[in-house]
């Protein structure tokens, strides 16, 4: 069992392992009601959970939602609300967010909303939600103007990543949740790249004791980054905060919302990835060879390494309106080395657009 603290304003654990839901009775604490909020293909996952934190004393509520992004909607959040209306939770209930990043943020948003916050559990069932979307505290959902334009800071009283959840999870899902792990890998920790350059199929294999270590170094590096700046406060100089793990993600967010959200998450921070190296390249005197081995290791977990489908101006105006960018001025954070990150602010239009150029060169 591998266990990763998170030391923010609310310290948790994060709890890896094959066989970790075992841990979750010992965790509902106070509540006399839980409510299992899950993505309607996962039911048979979240019976498995009602009848870990149900007892004598613990009533549970399951609440079934769409899978995916059709959860995170005002219409699904009010009718989560409504549930827990008619069941009558109090302020010392449960709510359990069981599923991939889409769902535990909606079930963190109901949690953070619900009476103005109680107690939440997540459990991740998505590489992509254990290293990413249910560790950290942000919780919320989407507009149609844009993705995630209405959430909270919440944080999980624990998080339980069991990883004989992953056993279902069709492979474009495993590696797009790995390129979040990789981008740990560029910017900050070398054993997650040698593991993967080592053998990329074990890494891929959710089975695989490689794989768990990948989760854990993941998680290891999310939780070094939140706690010292859970609420992301400007990055200053050479010291950047939670911002460090927008790497990739600049050009990233464009390509998604481009896309229309038909490109996975990680496919989009793949190409990202690649884009700021090359942008590190000619702006922070990154190697040649550092920016042939992101191309390498993202190509090996068989993410995409060439894109050029929209026009560069699009991307432009997508990427001013993102709404990580504070005032006018594009940032991206990028590598001086592999492992030594450093902000670039308001590159020039012309760095841009040769770069995105050379990301349509295979
Ligand atoms: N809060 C944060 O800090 C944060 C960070 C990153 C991403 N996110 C959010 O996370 C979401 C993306 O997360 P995701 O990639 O996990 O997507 P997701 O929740 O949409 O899950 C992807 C798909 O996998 C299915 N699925 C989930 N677990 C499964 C399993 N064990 N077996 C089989 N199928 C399974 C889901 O039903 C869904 O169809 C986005 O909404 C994004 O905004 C949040």
């Amino acid at each position: 069992m591998s266990t990763v603290r998170f030391t923010t304003e609310h310290p948790y654990s994060v709890e890896i392992d094959s066989g970790a839901l075992d841990k979750l009775s010992a965790l509902i604490g106070d509540a006399s009601r839980v409510a299992v909020i899950y993505p309607d293909p996962l039911a048979e996952v979240a019976l498995e959970v009602a009848r870990l934190a149900g007892s004598a004393t613990v009533s549970v509520l399951s609440v079934g939602v769409p899978e995916g992004e059709a959860a995170k909607t005002p219409e699904i959040l009010a009718s989560c609300w409504s549930a827990l209306a008619a069941a009558g939770f109090t302020r010392s209930d449960l709510i359990i967010g069981v599923g991939g990043g889409a769902t535990t943020d909606l079930a963190g948003f109901v949690a953070a909303s619900w009476l103005r916050g109680v107690s939440f559990i997540s459990v991740p069932t998505t590489v992509l939600a254990m290293v990413d979307a249910s560790v950290g505290g942000k919780t919320g959902i989407d507009l149609p103007e844009g993705k995630n334009l209405v959430g909270a800071f919440h944080e999980p009283n624990a998080v339980i990543a069991d990883l004989n959840l992953l056993a279902t999870l069709p492979e474009r899902e495993v590696r797009s949740g790995l390129a979040e792990v990789i981008k740990a890998g560029f910017v900050r920790d070398d054993r997650i790249r040698e593991l993967i350059a080592t053998s990329p199929s074990s890494s891929l294999d959710v089975t695989s004791a490689r794989h768990a270590e990948l989760i854990r170094r993941a998680v290891q590096f999310k939780a070094d980054v939140v706690s010292s700046d859970l609420r992301e406060a400007t990055s200053v100089g050479d010291r950047i905060g939670r911002e460090l793990l927008n790497y990739g993600h600049t050009l990233g967010h464009a390509i998604e919302a481009w896309e229309h959200y038909r490109m996975r998450h990680g496919e989009a921070v793949a190409l990202g990835m690649i884009f700021a190296a090359q942008l590190s390249r000619r702006l922070l005197g990154l190697s040649d060879e550092a920016v042939a081995t992101h191309r390498e290791l993202i190509g090996v977990l068989g993410l995409p390494t060439s894109y050029q489908r929209a026009p560069f101006g699009e991307l432009r105006g997508l990427m001013g309106r993102d709404k990580k960018t504070r005032g006018r001025a594009l940032r991206f954070v990028g590598l001086r080395n592999l492992s030594d990150p450093a902000m670039i602010v308001a590159p020039s239009e012309r760095v841009l657009e040769e770069c995105y150029a050379e990301l349509g060169r295979d």
